[in-house]
């Protein structure tokens, strides 16, 4: 599959910066065995490949959301349509993210998780893209801080589609196959 636009992070990047992060997080947990959320369906490329780079025991569990159009894009007050299958309280929990834009999901799903009392709560994050940040979030493993622009691939999606590509590309104004363009703003999506 061709990229719709040009190629902002390579596969081999990749590869090279799941081998750091992989390498950071057995360091840091090593003597615990963490539990990896992750939201489905965006962050599922990243943390097969992340997972597979670390050495220490994990267990892993999912999260699907929804968002609430009229509301979500002030408050991320977002539906939980899948939660979580294991208990949480007492646990070393990592949340493993596609890429923090706005922060307001992460935020509520913190906020949710944090009910639950984890022993510790700590966020990885594939891509970040801080001019868009609106509420301040601990983040405490970043893959890549990014401009503010539109990607797609590695899983992350433009209305379901461009999420198998195997690398980061940028959608421009223009390439997008489905849907309206945002009038001069970045596009709201799903995860
Ligand atoms: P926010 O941090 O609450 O604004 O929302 C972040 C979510 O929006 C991410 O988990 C993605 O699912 C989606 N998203 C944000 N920016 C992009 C992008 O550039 N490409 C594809 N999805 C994106
Ligand atoms: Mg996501």
């Amino acid at each position: 599959m061709r990229p719709p636009g040009p190629i902002l992070i390579t596969q081999e990047q990749l590869a090279v910066r799941n081998q750091e992060l992989g390498a950071q997080i057995s360091a840091d947990y090593a003597g615990t065995t963490p539990v990896l959320i992750s939201v489905l369906r965006g962050a599922i490329y990243f943390l097969t490949d992340l997972t597979r780079e670390i050495s220490i025991p994990i267990h892993l569990d999912f999260l699907a959301i929804s968002r609430y159009e009229e509301v979500s894009d002030t408050t991320g007050i977002v539906r939980i349509t899948k939660d979580l299958d294991v208990s949480i309280t007492d646990r070393d929990v990592l949340i493993v993210e596609d890429i923090i834009d706005t922060g307001l999901t992460l935020s509520y799903l913190i906020r949710h998780l944090e009910r639950r009392r984890p022993r510790s709560l700590q966020v990885c994050t594939l891509l970040d893209n801080r001019t868009r940040r609106l509420v301040d979030l601990p983040v405490r493993y970043t893959g890549f801080a990014i401009p503010d622009v539109f990607v797609v691939g590695y899983g992350l999606d433009w209305h379901e589609e461009y999420r198998h590509l195997p690398y980061l590309a940028i959608l421009e104004e223009g390439q997008k196959p489905t849907g309206k363009p945002a009038a001069g703003n970045k596009p709201r999506m799903t995860n």
